[in-house]
């Protein structure tokens, strides 16, 4: 079930203060990715048609810890939404700048942002005082950040409970992320097969453990991948390894459901990013080299799986895609995950890039614009700030 949204509502003349997820790979003032901003454009595109008389953004915009860092001003992103869109967007000084009372006094200014929320140390710390001056903006509140749904920040979990029921609502991208993963965790269509990748075993356990119930085939790639080999007593050469990361797997494939868990059977190894890579057709690693990506003879084996699921949730790239010597195994996933009629949802940070990147975006079911908020809500069925719009409405 959808939360309210607010197509239905007459917004004319409406002062509306939106929380965006904007927190886009920046380097060098440039933006790297922008799939985040583009998802956003027709949510923006659909205020000013609904004649708002302010649309005032805000977001994120990577960890600088309460602190004002000019690398992570929200400038290069204003800029991007004034030229999407072929309107001016003008950038306050900072979130609780006093001259945005004069902007929204402003008749021919219509959309105005925030500057980074997280320059100010009150907004993770959810903070009443800064929620009180930030609902000062807007008429009407609009939470469209999936993104940022697991933390309880003051933009995203104070805020709203400043506004009255029929002032608060969820936007379009929320919707569609909680239709998308609610299916995929309620009743997933069989079988139901999770490519899961990425660094460290921790940060993802309890995603494993929901999904070691919920799932028929866990299929394990990238770095996460050495620590099981390793419990299960496989050489992994100088791979990524933690202790804390092997005995976690230990525990996991030990398990009742531990044999849904399946790992590489052959490797890409070199014995450091920029060295010339060579196939190991072997579970193990040789010492001095590591592995970097999944082998072929792998990639082969997660494709039968994959083409004969009917639900596929992926996190976590097969390799260090980044680098073309390694990004075989990540874009053969992605391939493979696109040919099928399976109901199919991509969901954290590094796998979203990836699928971009790999080109087959467009025929997944469902890319989450959510990293940690998208596990999360596979593990938990809810998320602090999607909790507080449901008391809100
Ligand atoms: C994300 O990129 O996952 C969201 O923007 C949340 O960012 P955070 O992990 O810094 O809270």
């Amino acid at each position: 079930m959808g939360l309210k949204s607010f197509i239905d509502t007459d917004l004319e003349n409406k002062k509306v203060l939106v929380r965006f997820d904007f927190n886009v790979p920046i380097k060098n003032k440039v933006i790297t990715d922008s799939s985040r901003i583009d998802l956003a454009l027709p949510t923006i595109k659909l205020l000013l048609e609904k004649k708002v008389s302010k649309l005032v953004m805000m977001s994120h915009l990577g960890r600088p810890q309460g602190q004002n860092h000019p690398e992570l001003s929200l400038e290069p992103i204003a800029h991007y939404i004034a030229e999407k869109l072929g309107i001016e967007v003008y950038l306050s000084e900072s979130a609780t700048d006093s001259g945005i009372k004069t902007l929204l006094n402003l008749g021919h200014i219509k959309i105005i942002m925030l500057e980074n929320l997280r320059f100010h140390p009150e907004e993770t710390q959810g903070d009443n005082e800064f929620a009180k001056i930030l609902a000062e903006y807007g008429d009407i509140y609009i939470n469209d950040a999936f993104g940022v749904c697991h933390r309880k920040h003051t933009s995203v979990y104070q805020l709203p409970g400043l506004y009255p029921k029929q002032s608060t609502f969820a936007g379009p991208l929320i919707n569609k992320e909680l239709s998308a993963l609610t299916k995929l965790i309620e009743k997933p269509a069989k079988p139901f097969v999770c490519v899961i990748g990425g660094a460290k075993v921790k940060d993802k356990i309890k995603t494993l453990e929901k999904l070691l119930i919920k799932a028929d085939k866990i299929l394990i790639g990238g770095a996460m991948a050495y620590p099981f080999l390793k419990a299960q007593g496989q050489e992994v050469g100088n791979s990524l390894c933690s202790d804390e990361d092997v005995s976690i797997a230990k525990t996991l494939l030990s398990r009742d459901k531990g044999s849904k868990i399946h790992l590489p059977i052959d490797h890409i190894i070199a014995s450091n990013p920029n060295s010339k890579p060579s196939i190991q057709d072997d579970k193990k690693i040789p010492l001095e080299q590591s592995g970097f990506d999944i082998g072929p003879k792998t990639q082969k084996h997660y494709q039968e799986f994959l083409s004969s699921a009917k639900t596929i949730f992926w996190n976590g790239p097969m390799g260090l895609f980044e680098t073309d010597n390694f990004s075989h195994g990540t874009f053969f996933i992605a391939e493979a995950i696109s040919k099928t009629d399976a109901f199919s949802v991509v969901g954290g940070g590094d796998s979203v890039s990836a699928v971009n990147k790999s080109g087959f975006s467009k025929d997944i079911s469902h890319v989450s614009t959510g990293g940690g908020a998208s596990l999360e809500f596979i593990e938990k069925g809810n998320l602090p700030a999607i909790q507080i719009l449901k008391y809100t409405h």
